[in-house]
């Protein structure tokens, strides 16, 4: 699918799979999610690394020392996400998984409900697919509001203190990890925490304390190891939702416009958009 649609949009370049029999040489790029890294350093002529994720984490420093890496930005991939996060944020504002609960007891019993708009959803994580999450939430009438290093109107306890949800977008990188433990997570009391960025960037241990106490749930997609071992505390938590890294797709017919643009961008000796800075 990958070889063809490329083909598609780049006529007359050649484009084969990692199993082809290839003067590694000859490689002027690579579109990969991940490839052994050997055979990524043998390709010294290769022009950059067009990653077919938004995820870089796994790119090593020796690779980046040597390549360009650029990420997938797929307007559709991001949307996919933001999908995800909705369908999450109606589930726990419209209080299914307490009508669910009353369900096997036969309990019929109506809540109070607040609307849309006093509802507070926190997006952690800026970029593409922040500002899409931000724009699909804030469509459907919910109060948003984003944070970013760079980009926030409040401190980030008190982020999580107002938030009804966070969903947390972060990558894995030095600044993030862990930063998701005890001290943000007591902020968010009886809140809800959406992970689709990457586990890491989330203390498991705290995570856990904080659902034995008044958290009211964690929808995890993205784990410290995947997949989750089967003997991890977080597959059976009455709280947690696991799904297994299905957030955002990547799907090969819309990336591989996205891909060869990133391709026509470098030739010109352009920028391409999602060169990723690393540090
Ligand atoms: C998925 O997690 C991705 O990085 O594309």
């Amino acid at each position: 699918m990958w070889v063809e649609q490329l083909a598609h949009h780049l006529p007359d370049d050649t484009f084969v799979t990692k199993h082809a029999e290839i003067d590694p040489l000859d490689v002027e790029f690579l579109v990969h999610w991940k490839h052994p890294i050997e055979r990524i350093l043998s390709y010294s002529n290769m022009k950059a690394l067009v990653l077919a994720s938004a995820g870089f984490d796994h790119i090593t420093a020796e690779v980046r020392e040597r390549f360009p890496v650029v990420r997938l930005l797929d307007p559709d991939m991001a949307n996919d996400i933001a999908l995800y996060c909705l369908s999450w944020v109606i589930h726990f504002h419209r209080d299914f998984d307490v009508f669910a609960a009353n369900q096997r007891q036969s309990h019929w019993k109506k809540l109070e409900m607040s609307f849309p708009r006093d509802y507070l959803v926190g997006v952690l994580g800026a970029g593409q697919i922040g500002s899409t999450v931000m724009e699909t939430i804030r469509r459907q009438g919910y109060g948003c509001v984003g944070w970013s290093r760079s980009n926030h109107d409040r401190s980030q306890a008190q982020f999580f203190s107002d938030c009804d949800v966070v969903i947390n977008l972060l990558p894995n990188t030095p600044h993030t990890e862990g930063l998701i433990g005890a001290e943000l997570l007591g902020e968010l009391g009886s809140g809800v925490l959406i992970n689709v960025g990457r586990g890491p960037t989330v203390d498991s241990a705290a995570l856990l304390a904080a659902l034995d106490g008044d958290m009211r749930a964690a929808v995890l997609d993205v784990f410290d190891v995947e997949p989750l071992p089967d003997t991890d505390p977080l597959w059976s938590h009455p709280k947690v939702i696991v799904t297994p890294h299905v957030a955002g797709r990547t799907d090969p017919f819309t990336a591989s416009a996205v891909v060869a643009e990133n391709i026509r961008s470098i030739r010109r000796g352009e920028t391409p958009a999602g060169l990723v800075k690393f540090g």
